[in-house]
């Protein structure tokens, strides 16, 4: 079988992942030293111990980690010396955030150049195989595919015209991300791979709460959710860490994957949450918006193929709250 990645045989090697720092990149530099690998991992900051601190104290980091400064926004912050000699690329740096004052500079830019810059460094390099982590919010909403269609990963595209209406910036920029990635991919002959999570939750060792840890940090706070543009459903930080290792190490692996523990609507998540933890005061949703969304217990058909099993919903959420406990967040 011809090795597109590092058979899982084979495992070893030099990989860089852009956005190491963050809480699925974590997550990624953690699962990648535990099988083996050398690992340049980029920080936008290294100055900053918030950004560094809780990758060198990983268990391999002494001899296998080195950090890298890369900033998306800095023309003269060059991507290559982190991914010169890697066979592998896991581009996952990108802003994530619902709020911006200046959705160009702060979203767009960063996404798209950031993507295309990575891409290009990885290309001029000779890396063997890029993993790109887009999103599902490259994929939905899309209103002309049918709610009872099953998803078919590579046709569905998020509809850019609704996203621009709805404002919605962050997934506008993870789209055109993504198609751009695409198109560089076939243009200059990259092998590329594409995962696209959900809202990704779990445990975390990052100093801080990133956004969509935010989003179950505020519903147990008892604030109101207005996510019906974006939310799908959820899937596990691990998982999302460890499909994006699948993808990288099999060869079989083509193509966009989208990588949900299960589809659902936002008043389904906020139920669940509700019943779990009756001492919150969870703000129930009331009004169902998500009429467009399918419910599927099993969306992530193609990573399942590949292997990866997904963990269970009370798992992922006991896990992620004792986490916010043991921090004093809640
Ligand atoms: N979390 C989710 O629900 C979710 C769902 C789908 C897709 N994703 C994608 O997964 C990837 C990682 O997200 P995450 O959840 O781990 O978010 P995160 O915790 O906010 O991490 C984002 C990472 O990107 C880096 N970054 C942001 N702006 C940058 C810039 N201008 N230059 C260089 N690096 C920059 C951050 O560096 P600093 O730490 O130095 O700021 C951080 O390492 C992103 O591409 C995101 O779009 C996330």
């Amino acid at each position: 079988m011809e090795a597109a990645g590092d058979s899982a045989g084979a495992r070893g090697g030099l990989l860089c992942v852009t956005g190491g720092s963050g809480f699925i990149g974590s997550w990624l530099v953690r699962l990648l030293l535990d099988r083996g690998y050398t690992v340049h991992a980029t920080v936008k900051n290294l100055q900053d111990e918030g950004e560094t601190k809780h990758l060198q104290a990983l268990d391999g980091a002494d001899t296998r980690l080195r950090l890298f400064q890369m900033d998306l926004l800095d023309p003269s912050s060059s991507m290559r010396p982190a991914i010169e000699g890697a066979r592998g690329v896991f581009h996952l740096a990108s802003p994530l955030t619902l709020h911006t004052q200046d959705p160009e500079k702060e979203l767009l830019e960063p996404a798209l150049k950031g993507t295309l810059s990575v891409l290009r460094a990885a290309k001029d390099c000779s890396v063997h195989r890029a993993v790109l982590m887009s999103s599902k919010s490259a994929m939905l909403p899309n209103p002309a595919w049918p709610a009872d269609k099953v998803m078919v990963e590579d046709d569905c595209w998020a509809d850019l015209e609704l996203l621009r209406e709805r404002q919605v910036q962050g997934t506008l920029s993870k789209t055109l991300a993504e198609k751009a990635a695409w198109e560089f991919a076939e243009k200059e002959g990259l092998q590329l791979v594409v995962l696209n999570p959900g809202t990704t939750l779990g445990p975390f060792f990052t100093p801080s709460v990133n956004t969509s840890l935010n989003i179950l940090l505020q519903l147990l706070r008892g604030q109101e959710l207005e996510l019906d543009a974006v939310y799908t459903g959820w899937v596990d930080v691990r998982d999302v860490a460890q499909s994006a290792i699948v993808l990288y190490e099999n060869p079989s692996a083509k193509g966009r994957h989208l990588c949900l523990a299960s589809m659902e609507r936002l008043v389904d998540f906020a139920d669940k949450i509700a019943d779990m933890y009756p001492e919150f005061p969870v703000h129930r949703i009331k009004a169902d918006k998500q009429g467009w969304l399918m419910r599927d217990k099993e969306p992530s058909k193609k990573l399942i193929d590949l292997g990866v099993r997904f963990v269970p919903f009370d798992v992922t959420i006991r896990e992620t709250v004792d986490c916010f406990r043991s921090e004093g967040l809640i």
